[in-house]
């Protein structure tokens, strides 16, 4: 596909795209949290892109309000369920106003629209022939009267022996099992020993649309690396979706079927986004349904979803959408997942941090411009670090952009409030004009870390001009009040760019810099200064972070019920001591190393630019003609396809040895290219004239975790 955004155009002229933008739609069994908030605020920033572009840019989202998890929330707190569903609408509603989503509707699953819509889906499903009726076994809570899915079973691992696991998988050993596997199987629900009982299921011919999908996803639509991802599962072969469930259930009830059945959450919930999009139209004369929606149609549709999700998006929902009729995504945009210092978000560790606790203690526009900072268009994981992000904020955009403004607003006052007729450096101006369009394509390639660099090495370039000029020096010398406010001028004019181009990150900034400019930022054309024109008074535009403010946002429970992720960096000698924050890294790194500035360190950015994976040993053999050298294949789990890496182990690892255990790979070294290969990483081991000891993770990491 051609990609049509890095033009602009000004809005209701031709050229303009109509584009339509979801998020995934968050459960409506608990609060929104920084992790969903990476979502959120990646979408947001590319939907207000668009439109500052000049093009139509429709975004939507809902709760997803129905299901078991749902239904038994309810029933534990005393409500029905459609009031608990209410209740988190609001909040959710309320969190994303803090952070300043702007979504054009927020609507729900549990709606109207949204019914009609999925028994029309289904229905055509079914009239394609794509719905099949089998039956099905399955655990059955006798005193609860409800099917158990495995999320609702724990008993003991039949691998590792440990009690208490849940029926999918062991959190002790990784081990994936059958529920019936388990060990002594109580429901969670009551206590008591489920029963096996049989049911008809209907299920979605998922194996029918193979061949579509192996073509469709290898269409453009994907990243590659979700792309290769999917295939491995496509050449596995797909199996046919339950898209049914007994009750009790909180959901639609499936038509034309005697026995209470109901849809399975998943399979309206995608529905909610076009549910979502009709409840818009139905109120807004400028929309048309099916205008985006129809097969052909020259609009475009974008998803924006985690990692985690990638298979309901990328498979299930496009062969749905085709087999009853409907226009294909342009975009499933899939993101990874944010980590608090190096650590999954934990409860116990106090890194489960909600929209709303984060909000009474910083300012939204932090986290937008941090996480924009380190978003790229791929999908690795995004660690919050909550050091790195004081110092970032703080000196990006006080130290730089912030200080252009303020460097230069008083004296523009002092001089009588209007910017000078003419560039003092025309050149300079234009060399910024000129950087536009390059970092409108980073923006729309959904590359916005660079664009962030490269704003801010424009901003560098400001406050060094600037700094040369020094107009506190001019201003003091006789007859240069003219050319002091050129200068000022100046900075001004390039404040005002690098603003405009900031201004899809930082909407509440860009909003008083708009009120402080006296204009509004537009980004349909080339940049153009501001002359002869007049600026208002000067107020602050974003304070400093402050460290008291973020010792708030991470509050550990005592109890320490949770165990650790057993992440490599949490070392039992950093537990949180003043309830600040509980990883490992700053107050206790801060002892143990020189300071910073001697030459013999590296900050914590460098260290982080190293991706060190947990990696599995799948095979290892001899190579011929290298005797130093082994060849070997390592797994990574969701991180991606295996890789082939040539070890110089060989003197001290037999290959079968090898074969299934855990080690640890640089995974982003740049492939090297060896005489026998290419070696796509480096596996880590210790050694000296000794041995070789290759490293490995403690047991319970999976392939593909993140080592920091
Ligand atoms: N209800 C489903 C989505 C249905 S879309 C038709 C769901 N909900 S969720 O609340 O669990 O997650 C909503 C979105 O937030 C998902 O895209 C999910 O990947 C994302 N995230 C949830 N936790 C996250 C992190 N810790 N980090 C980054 N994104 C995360 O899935
Ligand atoms: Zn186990």
């Amino acid at each position: 596909m051609p990609n049509p955004a890095v033009s602009s155009v000004p809005a209701g002229t031709a050229g303009q795209r109509r584009i339509l933008v979801t998020s995934a739609l968050p459960y409506a069994n608990g609060p929104i949290h920084l992790g969903h908030l990476l979502e959120y605020i990646q979408t947001d920033i590319w939907v207000r892109f668009q439109r500052l572009r000049g093009h139509q840019c429709t975004y939507v989202c809902a709760d997803d309000a129905h299901g078991t998890a749902i239904m038994l929330k309810a029933k534990q707190q005393g409500v029905s369920s459609e009031t608990l569903i209410q209740q988190v609408q609001a909040d959710h509603e309320a969190a994303f106003k803090g952070f300043n989503i702007g979504f054009d509707n927020y609507h729900t699953t549990h709606s109207e629209e949204n019914r009609v819509l999925s028994e029309s889906v289904y229905l055509a499903c079914k009239k394609a022939g794509a719905i099949v009726a089998r039956d099905v076994v399955q655990a059955y809570d006798t005193e609860k009267g409800m099917f158990l899915s495995d999320r609702f079973i724990k008993g003991t691992c039949p691998r590792c022996k440990t009690p208490d696991q849940y029926g999918d998988n062991c959190e002790k050993c990784s081990a994936t099992y059958a529920a019936t596997d388990l060990i002594d199987p109580v429901s969670v629900l009551s206590g008591t020993t489920p029963v096996q009982k049989s049911s008809k299921h209907l299920f979605f011919d998922l194996p029918a649309f193979s061949d579509f999908l192996k073509q469709w996803t290898r269409s453009g639509t994907l990243q590659p690396q979700v792309a290769n991802k999917l295939a491995e599962w496509l050449d596995a072969g797909l199996q046919a979706w339950d898209i049914s469930r007994d009750a009790p259930y909180f959901g639609f009830r499936i038509p034309e079927e005697e026995e209470e059945k109901y849809f399975y959450v998943w399979l309206d919930a995608p529905i909610g986004y076009m549910a979502s999009f009709k409840h818009l139209c139905d109120r807004r004369s400028d929309l048309n349904f099916d205008e985006y929606w129809r097969p052909g149609s020259d609009t475009e549709v974008y998803h924006f979803i985690g990692k985690d999700i990638i298979n309901f998006h990328a498979l299930f929902w496009p062969a749905m959408l085709s087999c009853a009729g409907y226009r294909m995504p342009n975009g499933v945009f899939a993101h990874g997942f944010v980590t608090v210092d190096g650590m999954k978000m934990s409860k116990s560790r106090g890194t489960f941090i909600e929209a709303s606790t984060y909000l009474e203690h910083l300012d939204p526009e932090y986290l937008r411009y941090y996480f924009a900072a380190k978003l790229g268009a791929e999908v690795d994981d995004m660690d919050l670090n909550l050091e790195d992000f004081t110092a970032r904020v703080n000196s990006d955009l006080v130290g730089k952009l912030v200080n252009i403004a303020s460097r230069c607003a008083g004296f523009v006052k002092k001089y009588g409030g209007r910017l000078s007729p003419e560039l003092e450096n025309p050149e300079l101006f234009e060399q910024f004009a000129g950087a536009s369009e390059t970092i409108a394509g980073y923006y729309d390639a959904r590359q916005y870390g660079r664009a962030v660099r490269e704003i801010m090495a424009l901003a560098d370039r400001a406050n060094q001009y600037i700094a040369e000029k020094a107009p506190w020096q001019m201003a003091k010398e006789a007859d240069r009040e003219q050319e002091t406010l050129a200068v000022c001028s100046q900075g001004i004019n390039m404040f005002k760019v690098l603003m405009g181009w900031l201004k899809p990150v930082l909407p509440l900034m860009a909003e008083r810099a708009e009120a402080f400019l006296n204009t509004t930022l537009t980004w349909t054309g080339k940049p153009e200064p501001l002359l002869d024109h007049e600026v208002a008074a000067f107020k602050p535009l974003i304070q400093r972070v402050e460290p008291a403010a973020m010792a708030g946002l991470v509050k550990p429970l005592d109890s320490g019920t949770e165990a650790s992720a057993g992440k490599a960096s949490d070392g039992k000698a950093s537990k949180p001591k003043d309830g600040k924050k509980a990883g490992a890294q700053s107050d206790q790194t801060a002892a143990a190393v020189p300071s910073a500035g001697d030459g013999n360190t590296i900050s914590i950015d460098t260290f982080m630019q190293t991706d060190l994976r947990v990696a599995r040993i799948e095979q290892a053999e001899l190579v011929e003609g290298a005797d130093k050298l082994l060849k070997i294949e390592v797994s990574l789990g969701d991180f991606g396809p295996n890789r082939f890496v040539f070890a110089g182990i060989r003197s001290a690892y037999q290959p079968d040895d090898l074969k299934g255990r855990l080690a640890v790979l640089v995974a982003n070294l740049a492939p090297r290219k060896m005489k026998f290969g290419i070696s796509e990483g480096m596996l880590l081991a210790a050694g000296d004239s000794t041995g070789i000891f290759l490293l490995a993770p403690d047991s319970g990491a999976a392939p593909g975790m993140q080592v920091r």
